[in-house]
């Protein structure tokens, strides 16, 4: 069986509190529950992460090298300013996902800066938390 890591970045765990109008009222245990469902019905493993520490998400990374499938990540706004998230992406070379919520491309200036999109085989931005399904399917 395929096992698939889903990462996310700081202030994902705010889902449902955090600006609703942009990200949703789905919080963040929901979205864990959607995923893991998921994962069933698609017959895959899934492993979910979440923080608020950019080294962390290095971390992961770094561990997924060998022994994961394929990533979903969402770094949230370690997007739009993380070198440091790419390298690890490039380094370990396992098929990568970038997943927003809300469309990135159509906010603020800063937003439309994607480091990690160059290590990625596509972006879901702006499907809801919908996207991390689709990143699902589409990484098997
Ligand atoms: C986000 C978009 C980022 O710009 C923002 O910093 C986030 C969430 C999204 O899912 O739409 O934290 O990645």
């Amino acid at each position: 069986m395929k096992t698939i890591r889903v990462i996310n970045g700081p202030n994902l765990n705010m889902l449902g509190i955090r600006e609703p109008d942009i990200y949703g009222k789905t919080d963040y245990k929901a979205l864990c529950k959607m995923i893991e469902d998921h994962a069933k019905e698609i017959g895959v493993k899934v492993e979910i992460m979440q923080s608020n520490h950019e080294g962390d998400l290095v971390d992961w990374i770094q561990e997924s090298y060998q022994r994961i499938d394929g990533i979903v990540i969402n770094p949230g706004a370690y997007t739009h300013t993380s070198v440091a998230i790419l390298d690890a992406a490039k380094a370990v070379g396992v098929p990568m996902i970038e997943v927003h919520i809300s469309d990135v491309d159509s906010r603020e200036d800063f937003r439309q800066i994607s480091y990690i999109r160059a290590a990625c085989k596509k972006t879901i931005s702006g499907h809801g938390v919908n996207g991390y399904l689709e990143a699902m399917d589409e990484l098997l």
